[in-house]
């Protein structure tokens, strides 16, 4: 670390990240050609070899890599090291059929931490401070991968995991923690449990947020940290490229997470065809793991939708806050709608809340969209909700054209998620 507290790395010249990018791609390529059949059978089918790579361009000629060859090396296919060297395994929860399983091996490990820890100071989390951890801890990659890196940058961590919300408000009480780590939807339920204990949320002791693992908007930023008085930063990750920490954002401009560049290679392609999108185009945001020993990843296609932006804080290339996941996104009478713009929406409301769910439906061959959101606890004026329930559905008709019902529902009445939150429930296959 240098005196500012970051690492000489984060604010090198463009020249020296593409210098490190290019010789430690042209070491992942090799190594996963050399020890991942897969690759290997991969790069021979589209005839390029790791000594096709001289420079940074000519990653776009090998072959993606998709969740589909995760699943179909399921479980240990993809490692690159025998599994006797793995420290760790990790998986994703796999509710849309099977889990896609990660190994790390031990400097991956520290690696990892390191990252971490780089991405809890960037979000203003220093060495000494308390943090209060709400990632769920297990096969997750959230809870141990935020632990390690606190510890790491010599944080002392709390390891609540998620659930028990009347505990988490209670625990945030007794120890006073300066930072907490946890999904933003999670965070919205502590911030109605806080109200129901009669505490005042605005008083805690919580002054940083490093929140993850589900898209979020910045209406949703300025409600919690308008709820809490906290300043409330994004960081990313996905466990196919390792974990949290992937990229995050500084707090000093909190202009979205910047990648680092020095251990993932970022790119941005047109989803359709493949082809490889200038900086600031909106597209799939696909990665290359540099330095990853058990499970290298090349071109991977994290299904993320985004654009990258150059360097503010640091010399290293943002991307702009993740607006949703193609996979999220519903078709709805033609219309391509992600559950952020709803989002938005209903938090520029000041009697709606965040806790909200698009139910879609079909009735005859007609798709109908209903989005029930719960009101603020305090306003008990029913005309004016209506009223207002009739305005969002028109503001939403305006910028998104889609028509579509604004329920309004009571508090506590929308199933909450102590994890990533499940924003729609398509029951249009249902008779
Ligand atoms: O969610 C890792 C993580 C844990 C990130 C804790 C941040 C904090 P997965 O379960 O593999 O890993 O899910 C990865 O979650 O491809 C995105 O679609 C979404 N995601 C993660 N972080 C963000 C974010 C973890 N900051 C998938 N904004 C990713 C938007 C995010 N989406």
């Amino acid at each position: 670390m240098t005196s500012a507290g970051f690492e000489p790395i984060e604010t090198a010249s463009r020249d020296e990240i593409a210098g490190l990018q290019t010789e430690r791609l042209a070491w992942s390529l090799r190594h996963a050609y050399a020890n991942v059949p897969h690759y290997r059978a991969a790069f021979d089918a589209a005839h390029v070899h790791p000594d096709d790579f001289r420079s940074l361009d000519d990653l776009a000629k090998f072959p993606f890599t998709s969740k589909h060859d995760l699943r179909a090396t399921y479980p240990f296919g993809m490692f690159a090291v025998p599994r006797e060297k793995l420290a760790r395994l990790h998986a994703s929860s796999g509710t849309t059929g099977q889990p896609t399983v990660v190994g790390y091996t031990a400097r991956d490990l520290e690696t990892w931490a390191g990252l971490v820890a780089r991405s809890l100071f960037a979000a203003g989390v220093r060495p000494g401070m308390l943090v209060h951890n709400a990632y769920g801890y297990g096969l997750f990659t959230g809870g141990l991968g935020l632990h390690a890196g606190a510890e790491r940058l010599g944080c002392t961590v709390v390891p609540v995991s998620g659930g028990m919300t009347e505990r988490q408000v209670r625990l945030i009480a007794d120890f006073r923690p300066d930072a907490i780590s946890i999904t933003p939807s999670y965070m919205l339920s502590l911030l109605d449990e806080f109200h129901r204990q009669g505490l005042d949320p605005r008083a805690s002791s919580l002054k940083i947020g490093v929140f993850g693992a589900e898209p979020w908007t910045n209406a949703m930023r300025r409600e919690i940290e308008a709820g809490f008085a906290m300043d409330a930063v994004d960081i990313y990750g996905l466990s196919e490229v390792m974990g949290p920490g992937v990229a995050n954002e500084c707090i000093e401009t909190k202009d979205g997470p910047v990648i680092w560049e020095d251990h993932f290679y970022p790119e941005v392609i047109d989803p359709d065809t493949g082809a490889v999108l200038p900086e600031g185009e909106l597209g799939e945001l696909v990665f290359t793991t540099l330095t990853k020993e058990g499970m290298p990843v090349i071109r991977y296609r994290t299904r993320d939708l985004t654009r990258l932006l150059p360097g503010t804080a640091r010399t290293m290339r943002r991307m702009e806050k993740v607006t949703g996941r193609s996979d999220d996104m519903v078709v709805v009478r033609g219309v391509n709608l992600f559950p952020t713009q709803i989002e938005e929406h209903l938090l520029a409301s000041d009697v709606l809340t965040g806790h909200y769910l698009i139910v879609l439906t079909r009735a005859g061959r007609m798709d109908e969209v209903t989005v029930q959101v719960e009101h603020q606890p305090h306003v008990t004026d029913y005309d004016r909700l209506h009223a207002e329930s009739l305005a969002v559905a028109r503001r939403i008709k305006d910028t998104v054209g889609l028509t579509l019902v604004v329920s309004i529902e009571k508090p506590g009445t929308i199933e909450r998620s102590i994890g990533k939150a499940r924003r729609v429930h398509d029951k249009r296959g249902i008779a």
